[in-house]
């Protein structure tokens, strides 16, 4: 099997990084392009350096990381410190990275590398607000019809929002962005917390993950510590959601993972649910499928494949 040739468009975040750590303990099935910064979870001052940050953790310098969109195409940016912390990646202390920023624009970037690869072949996987995607596909309409696919974390239909009663936080950070990207015509796979939240880091897991006993591992548990502690409060459950390696867990064992094609459209306009992912599961509307919508997780076997490649960096 060819590796798949992927581009992760994030806003790290701890579950942002440990998406970047699992694509890049894969190597026999993922080829990463590069690395899109977008604004999100923190300002993009500090998602493009906590990018770089994570790559170097990974050992893996070589790794190219663009800057992109610093705010939301409409709305004013919207972060999460209270979540991830100040810095977007509050927990272990990590040092300042030496590898460059890349010059060029994460726009430029992502629309350079379906330019050069034969269509089809390039995969995107945003797993922040969809700003870079949205401003690539806004700059070359035909832009989507090149992607091979675009794995997404973010939505919520039955499970509610974790920013509004409606909205998940990625989706109402940009919901015009999301509203593009939804309208593109490419094919999305996506990861709401509908799945995500049977996706916990229990106390058992996050053992697995201490007892690897690596420097990857250790700084890993530290971030999932940190990160846990807000969605433990405020869930009442043992560890919090993984949410965004569930795109690369997909990526590398989609039998991890069960969902049902269907319709889904972006509420963007409404008093009190912007942000909302619209999901027709029985096709009530009539209007085209456009995703593959993730209803289940093997959440242990996340963990196995998680566990097992965090070992390998
Ligand atoms: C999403 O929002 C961010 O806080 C996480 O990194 C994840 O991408 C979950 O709603
Ligand atoms: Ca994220």
């Amino acid at each position: 099997m060819p590796r798949e040739k992927i581009i992760i468009d994030t806003d790290p975040g701890q579950d942002d990084a440990l998406a970047i750590l699992l694509a890049l303990a894969s190597p026999d099935e993922l080829e990463v392009l590069g690395i899109t910064a977008v604004a999100g979870n923190a300002p993009l001052a500090y998602t493009q350096v906590n990018s770089r940050k994570i790559c170097e953790l990974a050992g893996r310098h070589d790794v190219k990381v663009y800057a992109g969109a610093d705010r939301p195409l409409v709305r004013e940016l919207h972060t999460a410190p209270e979540v991830h912390g100040s810095t977007g990646l509050n927990g272990p202390v990590l040092p300042e990275p030496t590898m460059p920023l890349q010059e060029e624009h994460a726009v430029d970037f992502i629309l350079r590398m379906l330019a050069e690869h034969p269509p089809g072949t390039v995969t995107l996987v945003p797993v922040g607000p969809l700003t870079n995607i949205a401003k690539a596909f806004m700059r070359d309409p035909g832009a989507a019809a090149r992607v091979k696919r675009i794995v997404l974390m973010g939505g919520a239909s039955s499970e509610g929002g974790n920013s509004t009663p409606t909205a998940e936080f990625n989706i109402f950070v940009d919901p015009h962005a999301a509203e593009i990207v939804f309208r593109s015509g490419a094919e999305l796979v996506m990861f709401p917390l509908d799945v995500t939240h049977q996706v916990l880091t229990t106390e058992r897991r996050m053992d697995r993950i201490r007892a690897i006993g690596t420097p990857v591992a250790e700084a890993s548990y530290q971030m999932l510590d940190y990160y846990r502690q807000y969605d433990q409060k405020k869930y009442g459950t043992d560890g919090g959601p993984l949410h965004d390696p569930c795109t690369i867990a997909w990526l590398l064992n989609p039998a991890l993972f069960r969902g049902r094609r269907c319709n889904v459209e972006i509420e963007v306009d409404s008093p009190l649910c912007t942000g909302q992912t619209v999901v027709d599961r029985w096709n009530v509307t009539k209007r085209p499928i456009n995703t593959l919508y993730m209803q289940w997780a093997d959440s242990d076997g996340f963990f196995d494949l998680l566990t097992e490649r965090l070992a390998r960096l």
